[in-house]
């Protein structure tokens, strides 16, 4: 297979849905932060194409940071292990803080950095996760602004990767058996 399209089963969440979705929480956000500058933390890789599109959709003023974080390899499971890659740039003590992640699976990844910015002295931490898996759920995180429940499938696109790859699909997919085939599940 070489074509990125032929290697998709089925699309899951349109990039039209998916805009349109992200469009209605930064709505609610910017009402929400409306008497503060919130400090909006994206959580690379997999939150950069959300928060592109969340951050460009609120209405008052955000500061931006990035923080890349690592729970998964090259395969479709998580190993439990949260690997700082790339901290963020500036001090959170007393900021509201919220996170932009692409997706809550075991919940780990999250349940990590809340308390890691608790630590730091955030003032305030909240998340927006644009994909929730419910039955993969392992750890207790509470997500204030919500974007789809998914399936346990795993998904690429708008971020997501499979081994790297599919982050730039527009839209949120299943891949075709045979991508994985060969590879550890
Ligand atoms: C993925 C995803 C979330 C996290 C969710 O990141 O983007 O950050 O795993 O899984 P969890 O709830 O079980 O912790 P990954 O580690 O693949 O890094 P990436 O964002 O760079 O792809
Ligand atoms: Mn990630
Ligand atoms: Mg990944």
């Amino acid at each position: 297979i070489v074509d990125v399209q032929n290697q998709i089963d089925h699309e899951l969440i349109t990039h039209d849905e998916i805009v349109k979705k992200i469009e209605e929480v930064a709505a609610q956000a910017s009402e929400d932060y409306k008497n503060t500058v919130p400090l909006v933390i994206c959580v690379l890789k997999g939150a950069a194409n959300t928060m592109t599109c969340f951050a460009q959709a609120m209405s008052i003023n955000v500061e931006l940071d990035y923080m890349s974080l690592s729970s998964y390899g090259a395969g479709t499971s998580s190993s439990g292990t949260i690997t700082v890659r790339q901290d963020l740039s500036c001090d959170v003590r007393g900021r509201d803080v919220l996170i932009v992640e692409d997706i809550i699976d075991s919940g780990r990844t999250l349940r990590w950095l809340v308390d890691e910015l608790n630590k730091r002295g955030a003032k305030s931490v909240e998340i927006f996760a644009l994909l929730e898996k419910p039955a993969r759920r392992v750890v207790d995180v509470d997500v204030k602004y919500k974007g789809f429940e998914i399936p346990d499938e795993f998904v690429v696109g708008f971020g997501l990767d499979y081994d790297e790859k599919y982050r730039n699909l527009d839209s949120i997919a299943v891949l075709k058996p045979q991508v994985y085939e060969g590879a550890e599940q």
